[in-house]
């Protein structure tokens, strides 16, 4: 979201309000500029090195932004067929995704690997069954878990001791053991700490544990250092710098390069760092309420749309675009679900008025795959800006899509 010299805000030029008014409210916009510009970031920060990007596809699964993504020379990473359904309709080669089970029913692993994916194998009875059923015959990575504890929330911390994911790095005797019994391909070791991770440390301390493991594997040809980097939630916030970290880990991937005795591929899978930026939640005040203790905003919206300031505790910055250089006001800005969706507590706004459009900003990652339908509610439509034009994605839902799964009606 810009800020106009007419104190206006838009995106890529084109009014909230005007948007509001073509698709309806409540409307998530994606800009695609703010993604290519993330993208090419990234690339930038790790040109030293051969590296790939894998898209997190669960922090947004619109096929115009996966398309985007693919038109971009990014890869992608999925957790469920369904995702690796979509990304072969956005155009992906089977070959060009990779499958990150978590815990998930073994015939999955077999679909995905004989539509031709590459699966990060995430447990020890999985690697069992993947020696068993397929020997030397398909590749596949290693996800390992570090036992290093990082991220923004408790909740988002994937590579502690006490997480789920991975197999422990002090289960390495026994991972030998079975890739030497069955012959298993192993090309890549996987890792991913944890989402909002702002230092270089943390990353740097999983690459060394991956790189040590890896010297165990002698067919590597990825290695691959998950997603994670902390993107600014809140004014001000620090981010993870990207070129001091590109320049670190580029300078110690080459350094193992060296070692292993060949040149490997680094992988990177962000979700956030890609889209969070890219993406608003638009939504229209419906009930402004003065109570003695708080004034309430209330809005066409709630956790059905944007779980993630309930989930945990996340900040989602707020303008009111209907009013930029009004008076600011506290409020606790609510949804419209019968619980209590506090989007923020507390809030200084620009005055606030009944009709008002409020941008939730950041709300590209997590914000449309992660709604629901709970209150018998409709999903948002969703708008791609593309050089200064604003395309529908996906429409609004309707009383017939919340139906369509119900039998005996
Ligand atoms: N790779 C793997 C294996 C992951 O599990 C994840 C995220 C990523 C990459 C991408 O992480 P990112 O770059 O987006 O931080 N819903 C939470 C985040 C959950 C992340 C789950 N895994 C949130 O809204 O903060």
């Amino acid at each position: 979201m810009q800020l106009s010299d007419q104190n206006q805000y838009t995106i890529q030029g084109i009014a909230p309000a005007q948007l509001v008014e073509q698709f309806g409210s409540p409307l998530y916009v994606y800009d695609g500029q703010t993604i290519r510009r993330k993208a090419a970031a990234l690339q930038k920060a790790f040109s030293g090195v051969n590296m790939k990007i894998k898209f997190a596809c669960k922090s947004n699964t619109n096929l115009a932004v996966l398309r985007l993504m693919r038109e971009i020379g990014v890869e992608l990473d999925v957790v469920s067929p369904g995702e690796l359904e979509m990304g072969k309709l956005a155009g992906y080669q089977a070959n060009q995704i990779t499958f990150t089970p978590s815990g998930v029913p073994f015939y999955e692993v077999k679909e995905a690997v004989e539509a031709g994916a590459i699966v990060n194998v995430d447990s020890l009875p999985l690697l069992e069954w993947f020696g068993q059923t397929f020997g030397n015959t398909k590749p596949c990575l290693i996800r390992i878990k570090p036992n290093v504890a990082a991220g923004g929330h408790a909740k988002i911390m994937t590579a502690h001791a006490d997480s789920k994911f991975g197999i422990s790095v002090l289960l390495l005797d026994q991972i030998l053991e079975i890739v030497k019994k069955y012959d298993i391909k192993i090309i890549g070791l996987h890792q991913h700490t944890g989402s909002d991770i702002k230092d270089a440390e943390p990353f740097l301390k999983v690459a060394d544990i991956l790189f040590e493991t890896a010297k165990h594997f002698p067919d590597l040809e990825i290695v691959d250092l998950g997603g994670g980097f902390k993107v600014s939630y809140m004014p001000g916030d620090a981010i993870t710098d990207m070129e001091l970290l590109g320049n670190k880990i580029t300078a110690r991937f080459k350094k193992f390069c060296s070692e292993y005795g060949r040149e490997l591929q680094l992988w990177f899978e962000p979700g956030k760092f890609l889209v969070s930026e890219s993406g608003n939640l638009l939504v229209t005040t419906t009930v402004v309420k003065e109570d003695p203790a708080r004034n309430f905003v209330h809005v066409d919206s709630g956790l059905n749309h944007l779980i993630r300031p309930m989930m945990y505790g996340s900040y989602h910055h707020i303008l009111n675009t209907s009013n930029p250089t009004g008076e600011e006001k506290p409020y606790n800005v609510v949804g419209y679900i019968c619980e209590t969706d506090t989007f923020a507590s507390d809030r200084h706004l620009p005055e606030v008025r009944q009709g008002d459009i409020l941008a939730f900003l950041n709300a590209g990652a997590y914000g449309f795959t992660m709604s629901s339908n709970y209150n018998a509610r409709f999903r948002p439509a969703e708008v791609l800006v593309d050089n200064g034009e604003a395309r529908l994605v996906r429409r609004r839902e309707t009383l017939e899509d919340l139906l369509l799964t119900q039998q005996g009606l």
